[in-house]
């Protein structure tokens, strides 16, 4: 077989041909070889900081999820700027999936859903089982730290009171922490061979923080896309007989898991999306930053029943 480690290397980079396309701050070069017309390498490029811990973090990663992640090939930096190399996973995101069938894309998008839940608690039950030993850090103090920041800020006006108070309890408990993907949205899941889903995007990893910051964005990013594609209220979403029963499921996992009661995790969920209201204000990505303000109000108002 063709070994493609061998083959691709910052050196000889260019040698192949490309299809680059642009994200927010990132550069993703997709790699041909000569009369190939399947990809086999991905270069992703950003700013030197920002694409070094990425590239550290992809191999945490790879080192706790194995094949569920991307291999990681290569690194190459100059003073300000760098890149890395991974396997090319045949591009499908859950959107071209369902594009791909004319009927039943309803059924089709419930099955898939059903897989992704599955996907995410083999993720979580990885991540757990691999979360630090040592006592609360720097990172653990950066998690309350970035909850309570979002209080002060114009967007959480109207749940300024509400928000503060949660925060002030919880920094009075002993919160579980450990480590989360941090982006765990639906356009970061590819289905690779025979739909293996495979998690990519690991520039917001951290090995110590709340443990619903990936729930939490799965499922606001769940609800995202179902509205996207079928033009319908997201809250009708979990009401389907199969998602309800297994989101119970899912949540049930979380809690057993975790060894905390149904209070403790409504705690963890605002304070795991106020974070992710913070990661998004950081990189000046407002738009989401609001979105997830949004569910953060409809948590606070309700925090009986935070999610589901
Ligand atoms: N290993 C890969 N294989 C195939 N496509 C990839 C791979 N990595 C990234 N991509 C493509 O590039 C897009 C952006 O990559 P991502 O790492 O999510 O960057 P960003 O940080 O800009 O979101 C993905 O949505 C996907 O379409
Ligand atoms: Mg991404």
């Amino acid at each position: 077989m063709f070994n493609i480690k061998k083959n691709v290397s910052p050196e000889n980079a260019d040698l192949f041909n490309r299809f680059v396309l642009f994200t927010s701050d990132r550069q993703i070069a997709i790699l041909f070889k000569d009369k190939d017309s399947q990809p086999f390498a991905v270069r992703k490029s950003g700013p030197l900081t920002g694409i070094k811990t990425e590239y550290q973090n992809h191999h945490m990663a790879r080192a706790l999820l194995g094949d569920k992640v991307p291999d990681i090939w290569g690194f190459e930096a100059s003073t300000d700027k760098a890149s890395f190399y991974l396997e090319y996973v045949p591009e499908r995101l859950l959107s071209n999936v369902i594009a791909e069938s004319f009927i039943y894309k309803k059924k089709i998008f419930f099955k898939e859903i059903l897989l992704i839940l599955d996907f995410y608690i083999s993720v979580f039950n990885c991540f757990l089982e691999n979360r630090p030993s040592f006592p609360p850090s720097d990172k653990e103090k950066d998690m309350v730290k970035m909850s309570s920041e979002i209080i002060s800020h114009p967007f959480a006006s109207k749940i300024k009171s509400q928000l503060n108070q949660i925060v002030i309890k919880a920094e009075k408990i002993k919160k579980p922490y450990m480590v989360q993907h941090g982006d765990f949205c639906i356009r970061n899941i590819l289905f690779g061979h025979n739909k293996k889903k495979i998690l990519i995007d690991w520039e917001d990893m951290n090995i110590s923080a709340f443990p619903l910051v990936d729930y939490m964005m799965l499922f606001m990013s769940i609800q995202e896309i179902f509205q996207q594609l079928f033009h319908m209220n997201p809250a009708q979403l979990f009401k389907v007989p199969e998602l309800k029963k297994k989101a119970a499921e899912v949540k049930s996992a979380i809690l057993s898991m975790l060894c905390i009661d149904n209070e403790m995790f409504n705690t963890l969920a605002v304070l795991s999306t106020a974070v992710l209201c913070h990661q998004n204000l950081e990189k000046k990505r407002d738009a989401t930053a609001q979105l997830i303000f949004k569910e953060l109000e409809k948590q606070i108002g309700n925090v009986s029943d935070i999610i589901l």
